[in-house]
């Protein structure tokens, strides 16, 4: 199924082709360059991490942040882009970066069930889910596209969902999209530069 998504970015719209679950993206706008205006995307937000603390923005401010939006059934994209956010963190060593993963499935991805499986992944990541009104308050401020496909063989339904990893700054706003093309090297190499650079 093919789902047609909007990404506002700095008062323009990139309109994406996401394909259900690979997450294809047909058209894409440049995430290489940094990008103007981008400090509409993110935003507080109050959630529950993977040990049932209730969190917000604050408690991980000060530090960059690399997010991942997506959900635990997941069957191919989210398990993917953990291991390349694992590998990305491993050749940051040493750097202060937040590693977040975001559930747009609460009803499922509970306090537990997030933290078995981030853990799987890499111990730095912290998950985070809620209740449904601040994973929809989150997903809003982030711009986030995901919607249910029922599916029998996932327990009813699955997420097709947008797959971008985000980079945002010690004061949360958004530096750049990382795309499901972008290997760990590349990211870790981008993340390097920036922060380097400023
Ligand atoms: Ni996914």
């Amino acid at each position: 199924m093919m789902a047609a998504a909007a990404f506002v970015i700095g008062g323009g719209i990139a309109y994406m082709q996401v394909n259900s679950e690979t997450a294809r993206v047909v058209e894409k706008p440049s995430t290489i360059e940094p990008m103007a205006g981008a400090a509409q995307v993110g935003g507080d937000f109050e959630l529950v991490d993977h040990n049932g603390k209730t969190v917000t923005q604050a408690d991980f401010s000060g530090a960059h942040k690399i997010i991942f939006f997506g959900f635990t059934y997941c069957p191919a994209v989210c398990p993917v882009e953990l291991q390349k956010m694992a590998k990305v963190l491993d050749a940051l060593d040493g750097t202060d970066i937040q590693p977040l993963f975001i559930s747009v499935d609460p009803e499922r991805d509970t306090v537990d069930v997030m933290k078995g499986y981030v853990e799987q992944f890499h111990p730095a990541i912290v998950g985070l889910t809620g209740n449904r009104a601040q994973v929809d308050a989150v997903m809003e401020s982030y711009k986030v596209y995901a919607t249910k496909i029922e599916s029998e063989m996932m327990d009813g339904y699955m997420m097709d969902h947008s797959a971008f990893m985000y980079l945002m700054s010690p004061d949360d706003a958004l530096i750049t999209l990382y795309p499901t093309e972008d290997t760990a090297e590349n990211i870790a190499e981008d993340i390097k530069n920036r922060l380097n650079a400023s």
